[in-house]
């Protein structure tokens, strides 16, 4: 059986890599998915892929640095779609620098768009999971939230949040039959990890490292993610929430 059937979900972000194959692997497994995103018109495509495959989907304009479109996002959904079973909070951006390096202006972008982003959309959608009886949500964070990396502070420290947020609100929302989890991706084949290769020194190279220091001997794929992200959403996961699981092809456990 379809494993999100007759699920109404919510996602951010859902027109770069991992959320455009989260998108797709929700609708693919019945559940009528809310899609968001910056880019309009990758979002209008996505949404009506799925809905030429025969599921259902609704694109809406949504930033996640911005409360008020995160509260209309949540509002249409309940509107149109009469609750809000998923939420997951995907978008975010990479921009690196270390402690010393960083600008504040930097700083602050880095954090409201990758940790408040996440606040913003539990927020907006708990109050609706609980009147109606429950939810799952789902929050990308990083193996930069459990490991240090050399050069990310600012996205180190929000993925770090992210975990301590998720146990947090975990603990607060139980009791309304509410499971809050969070992902933790190695390294995943998707445009912001092209972007930073392109942006590197010595691009090859770096990647050449990255990749060894998976144990998997290679990247991750945005499809792999997905199929973790429905897990945790679906029933099947109902014992399951606080959590933040690894999906890193071994990269955090590698002694080297
Ligand atoms: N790719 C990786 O290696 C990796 C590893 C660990 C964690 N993650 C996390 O997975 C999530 C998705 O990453 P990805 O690699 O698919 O990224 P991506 O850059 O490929 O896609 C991100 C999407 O988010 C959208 N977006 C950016 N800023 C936004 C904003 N302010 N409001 C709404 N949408 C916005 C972009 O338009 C894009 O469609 C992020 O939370 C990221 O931190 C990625």
């Amino acid at each position: 059986m379809a494993q999100l059937k007759d699920k109404i979900a919510v996602i951010t972000g859902a027109a770069g890599g991992i959320g455009h194959a989260a998108t797709l692997a929700m609708a693919r497994e019945g559940a009528t998915v809310v899609l968001s995103d910056l880019n309009d018109d990758a979002g209008h495509q996505i949404e009506q892929e799925i809905r030429a495959s025969g599921g259902q989907a609704f694109y809406r304009h949504a930033n996640v640095a911005s409360t008020s479109d995160i509260e209309a996002l949540v509002n249409f959904t309940v509107e149109q779609c009469g609750r809000i079973d998923v939420l997951v909070n995907n978008a975010a951006i990479a921009i690196p620098g270390t402690v010393a390096d960083i600008t504040e202006e930097k700083w602050n972008k880095v954090l409201d768009i990758n940790l408040t982003s996440v606040w913003r959309g539990m927020h907006c959608a708990i109050p609706h999971m609980m009147r109606q009886g429950g939810g799952s949500i789902v929050n990308m964070s990083s193996a930069q939230g459990l490991v240090g990396f050399s050069g990310w502070s600012a996205y180190a420290a929000a993925k770090g949040a992210i975990n301590a947020l998720t146990r947090q609100a975990a603990v607060d929302y139980s009791k309304y039959n509410i499971r809050i989890n969070a992902v933790a991706p190695g390294t995943i084949n998707t445009a912001m990890n092209v972007r930073i290769y392109a942006e590197a020194e010595d691009g090859e190279a770096l990647k050449r490292y990255w990749v060894s220091r998976h144990v998997a001997g290679r990247f991750g794929e945005p499809e792999e993610v997905a199929g973790l992200i429905v897990f945790l959403a679906s029933d099947a996961a109902s014992f399951i929430t606080g959590e933040v699981i690894r999906i890193d092809g071994g990269l955090v456990i590698n002694g080297g």
